[in-house]
This record gives C-alpha cells, sequence and structure tokens, in this order.
C-alpha cells in the first residue's frame, strides 16, 4: 500500500513536473525520491525511509527543516500581512530586516534591494551597475568581467556572466560577450612551500590577470562579479581571501564597481557571516539569496553602497532604478529571515559551527587520506574531495547509492561536497563522515574499480 504511493507519485511527478537542472530521461534509471516531510537535518519519504539533508536542500537550508522558531514567526506573519506591493507602500518585516542587514555591513552596505531568487539577485546588481556609471556620465563602461569556472545562476544576464559550459553553451548566441579571467583556485598554485603560500601564490597570479585587464579596458568596465572564498557550483573551488583583497584594490584605481555574490557562500557558510569579511573588504553590491531565508521562502537581495544609491536620486524618474518584481520584499520571506538572523544571534551561531566543523573534519579524515580521493579541502562549513579516476557517471552513481545508505549527497563532477544545515549533533556529524566514506567505497566497487 505504501509503495504503491511512492510509485504513484514518481509517475505523477514524471508525467506533470518538469524537474529543474534534470535531464529528465535519466529519471528512467535513477529513482525520484517523493519528501513527505522534513525535520531537522533529515527528509523523510512515503515509506519511512529518511535522508540526511547533507546539502542542505541546494545550499537553503540553515536551521533544520519545520524548525520550530521559523515556523511559528511565519504562523504570526499569516495573521498580519501575507504580502503587499514595495512601491508606494512598505512594511515592518522589510524595514527590519534591512536595518539588521546593513548593521552586520558595519553601515558600508546601507541599501538594500529585494527579490527572490539568486539569479535575479544578480541581475539586479549588474543593471544597478551599468545604470551607476551611466547616471555619472559614464555610459561607456558596460562590460562584466567574471572569473573562470564562475556560476551567478541561470537567466540570461546572470548566464552572461557564468563560466559553467554544461549550463552556458546551449544559449551561447542569446548572451553578451563577457570578459573571463583566471580563477584564484588554490588548487592550481604550483609554487610555494606551504599550503598557506601555494593559495596566496594562486591569488597573486589570479589578481595580475585582472590588472592586466584593467589596464588594457579598464574604462570599458563597469564591475566585476565574484563568488568570495569558494567557487561552489564549479565544484567547490576555494581560495585565499587576498585575492578579495587584490581585487578590491584594483577596482578603486580602475574605477570598476566590485559585485561579490555571496548567495552560496553569505549566512555563516564560510564561518563568518559574510565572506567577505575575512579579507577585510566590502563589495560596491552584495548579492543575498538562499539561507537568508533560512531555506523556507525564495527571497534576494543587493546590498549597496551608499554612492551608488546616490547616483539614482534625482528629480529625474529616468535616473532612477525602475527594475521590479511582483514579489519583492514579500513580508512572509522577509520575516523568516528576521527568524533566522535571530537564531544567528540568539544561539550564537557562527561559533558553535567551529565546534561542529573541527568534528566533521576530524572524522572525514579517513575519507580525505583515501588513496582515491585527492584535494581535501574545507572553509567553514563546506568540505570538498576530488575523486581520482572516478569513472563515468560517477555522480549519479554516488547520489543513488548515498539515498541508499540514508544521504542527499550530489557530487558536482568527481567534487564529492558536504554543506550540512548547522544543527548535526554529534551522532549525525559522526553519522554522515561514516556514510560519505562507505557511500564513496560502494560507488567505487559498483563501477568495478
Ligand atoms: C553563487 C551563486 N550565485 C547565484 C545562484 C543562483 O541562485 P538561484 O538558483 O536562486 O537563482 C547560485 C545558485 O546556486 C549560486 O550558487
Amino acid at each position: 500500500m505504501e509503495s504503491t504511493q511512492t510509485s504513484d507519485w514518481v509517475a505523477r511527478s514524471l508525467r506533470s513536473v518538469w524537474h529543474p537542472c534534470t535531464q529528465m530521461q535519466h529519471h528512467e534509471t535513477v529513482p525520484l525520491i517523493p519528501v513527505k516531510y522534513g525535520r531537522g537535518a533529515w527528509l523523510y519519504d512515503h515509506e519511512g525511509r529518511r535522508y540526511l539533508d547533507a546539502i542542505s536542500s541546494w545550499w537553503v537550508n540553515l536551521f533544520g527543516h519545520a524548525n520550530p522558531r521559523i515556523n511559528a514567526a511565519l504562523k504570526d506573519q499569516l495573521d498580519s500581512l501575507e504580502h503587499a506591493m514595495l512601491a508606494g507602500f512598505t512594511h515592518e518585516p522589510v524595514i527590519e530586516l534591512s536595518e539588521r542587514l546593513a548593521a552586520l555591513t558595519g553601515h558600508n552596505l546601507g541599501h538594500a534591494f529585494y527579490a527572490s531568487d539568486g539569479a535575479s539577485a544578480v541581475e539586479i546588481a549588474l543593471k544597478m551597475s551599468f545604470h551607476s556609471w551611466r547616471n555619472k556620465g559614464q555610459a561607456d563602461k558596460q562590460e562584466f568581467v567574471c572569473l573562470k569556472g564562475s556560476y551567478h545562476g541561470e537567466t540570461i544576464g546572470a548566464l552572461a556572466v557564468t563560466d559553467v559550459a554544461l549550463f552556458k553553451d546551449a544559449y551561447g548566441p542569446l548572451l553578451r560577450a563577457t570578459q573571463t579571467v583566471m580563477s584564484p583556485d588554490a588548487r592550481q598554485a604550483a609554487e610555494g612551500e606551504t599550503a598557506q603560500e601555494r593559495a596566496e601564490n594562486a591569488a597573486r597570479r589570479a589578481a595580475a590577470d585582472v590588472e592586466r585587464l584593467f589596464n588594457e579596458r579598464g574604462d570599458k568596465i563597469a564591475a566585476i562579479i565574484i563568488e568570495p572564498l569558494v567557487q561552489c557550483a564549479t565544484g567547490m573551488a576555494m581560495h585565499d581571501p587576498l585575492y578579495l583583497q587584490l581585487v578590491r584594490a584594483l577596482c578603486d584605481r580602475h574605477s570598476v564597481h566590485l559585485i561579490l555574490d555571496e548567495i552560496a557562500v553569505g549566512c555563516g557558510r564560510t564561518g563568518t557571516f559574510f565572506a567577505c569579511e575575512q579579507a577585510g573588504v566590502w563589495p560596491d553590491f552584495l548579492c543575498l539569496s538562499k539561507g537568508i531565508s533560512g531555506g523556507y521562502l525564495p527571497l534576494s537581495l543587493v546590498l549597496s553602497r551608499d554612492e551608488i544609491y546616490q547616483a539614482f536620486y534625482s528629480a529625474d524618474v529616468t535616473r532612477g532604478f525602475l527594475h521590479s518584481h511582483s514579489y519583492t520584499g514579500n513580508p512572509l520571506a522577509c520575516r523568516a529571515a528576521l527568524a533566522t538572523l535571530d537564531i544567528f544571534e540568539q544561539d550564537n551561531v557562527l561559533a558553535a559551527n567551529k565546534v561542529r566543523a573541527e568534528r566533521l573534519t576530524k572524522a572525514l579524515a579517513p575519507l580525505a587520506n583515501h588513496e582515491r580521493i585527492k584535494d581535501a579541502r574545507q572553509q567553514g562549513m563546506i568540505w570538498a574531495f576530488d575523486a581520482i579516476d572516478a569513472g563515468p557517471a560517477f555522480s549519479r552513481r554516488y547520489f543513488a547509492e548515498a539515498t541508499r545508505q540514508e544521504l542527499l549527497l550530489r557530487p558536482i563532477g568527481s567534487t564529492i561536497y558536504l554543506m550540512p544545515p548547522y544543527i548535526l549533533d554529534d551522532e549525525e556529524i559522526d553519522g554522515l563522515a561514516a556514510r560519505t566514506l562507505s557511500v564513496f567505497e560502494a560507488t567505487l566497487a559498483g563501477a568495478g574499480a
């Protein structure tokens, strides 16, 4: 009876739902899992099987599924205001959230512009950058720079500054040309005695590439967009904070905006609330989404400097930023974000995560030292491991085996990574580490390795 229910949901979903980032034909062999409910770090299916959500449901969930505190805030908000348009009107949740985020940036980024998904925040930052130069009489500054392996979303503008061939190539004719510079990925570093020296050398080499480009055509460039500290979607490529310091200085020298896309790495993921805090620099635009609503509701935003805001402030309507989305600043989403910020404060989450991270790193040592693993790396609450000679379709085979062992893990190519919610207890940490390894071994064995 129960299993009929599951296959029924699967059949109905495959008939009517077009799933994201999926070649639908793969579901002829890879199972689709209907989720019935979530509690804490776990998702449960209709047959009572459970899955530890070790990638926070695409990097959004910070404090577990059905979190009682976020639930309570949302229920309270539902009884007062579910939505009101943000043009001509305003409301308490959006005001409070904007104030608290500005305070978290030390009031360096004091103006919050809202949207829903990450990609729309990227679109906003790109448009704002270009338009603010135009308003300042520098309409020639129209080009954008992105990093090799960068990922900023799937809409046309965001895809133009993305450098992942699999997502981009089919749409090439639709996209604006973009300048692409070297990635500071620390794995590429060749010279240096210590890992730190090598990471700094990779940062310097990549910053020199930015300098070369800015020297050539800085007067044409509006902005450079960077995922600070970790380029997640390209396979958790990590870099030294020095890179951000060097690029910030180059942006100042050449009058180029720095857009930091903290959609994946913000909200404590790298160990500080904002990743850029580790470099001691602030961008001109900071994009935030995913974890900001605790993984509850689509919410994204762009924080910008006062100088940018002032470039739009005028009696002339066309100098204003006339961009909008219907659900901009949705009160429910903002309230979820406020509840999320409350948890950060009340539970001293960043300090607690340090302890969690140390335990998980120790527990993962057998995987890090496995003969078929290289470049084990960690930044805050992100761990990544590159499989050697992983074999064809490694990611799909690992995912399928992981679900058999109660884990939700989806490698990127041959990179196994963990991005768990910030609530794992010791038992969950140890179990997660042990199973990440046993799934790896079973996947290798299945490939006849
Ligand atoms: C760094 C980064 N930017 C932008 C996006 C796009 O966000 P969304 O999928 O919400 O549009 C993502 C999504 O993974 C991301 O990792």
